[in-house]
């Protein structure tokens, strides 16, 4: 018997030692996305979810200060590529007024974080990462791709 080839899903770890490390890489990361691209970010509060959208935002050319959009669901900025930055931490459950699909669909890179809370509604190929706080200021944060449309993407991020 093999094991079933799991196509299209690739990993990659980092360690950051500091913030200035997690934006750097969130830019490495950021250089590589177009537009349509879904990115769910998981992890505790405090991990650097926020803060690695920071990096995101600033390889699309986002000039404007990114923040947590804790209180809004989702805020949306102007760059080359916009950035929807959607937080669904106060989302209870599926909430039918609110179209997360068209984020998802658009014309812009989609950062998620506290994406299970509508695991239901997120799209089937996606880019994830994960974040883990180590100490204070150490953090591991794997990168996972689901779906052939990024498959390689990242390959020379290192
Ligand atoms: N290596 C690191 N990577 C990311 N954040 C770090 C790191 N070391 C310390 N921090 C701090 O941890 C906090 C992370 O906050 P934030 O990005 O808002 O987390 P989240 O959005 O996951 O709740 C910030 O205050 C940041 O300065
Ligand atoms: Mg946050």
């Amino acid at each position: 018997m093999f094991a079933k080839k799991n196509v299209g899903v690739i990993m990659k770890k980092f360690i950051t030692k500091n913030t200035e490390q997690t934006i750097e890489l969130g830019k490495k990361i950021g250089s590589k996305l177009l537009a349509g691209d879904v990115i769910l970010l998981v992890g505790d509060l405090s991990a650097g979810k926020t803060t690695i959208t920071k990096g995101i935002g600033q390889a699309l050319g986002v000039t404007k200060v990114i923040n947590s959009p804790t209180f809004t669901i989702v805020k949306v900025y102007k760059g080359q590529i916009p950035l929807y930055h959607l937080d669904l931490y106060r989302l209870d459950g599926v909430n039918e007024d609110f179209d997360l699909e068209e984020y998802f669909e658009g014309d812009g890179v989609a950062v998620v974080e506290w994406p299970t809370q509508a695991s239901e509604l997120l799209p089937k190929e996606y880019i994830k990462i994960e974040l883990l706080r180590l100490d204070e200021n150490e953090r591991e944060i794997s990168l996972t791709t689901v779906g052939k449309k990024y498959e390689g993407r990242f390959d020379d991020i290192c």
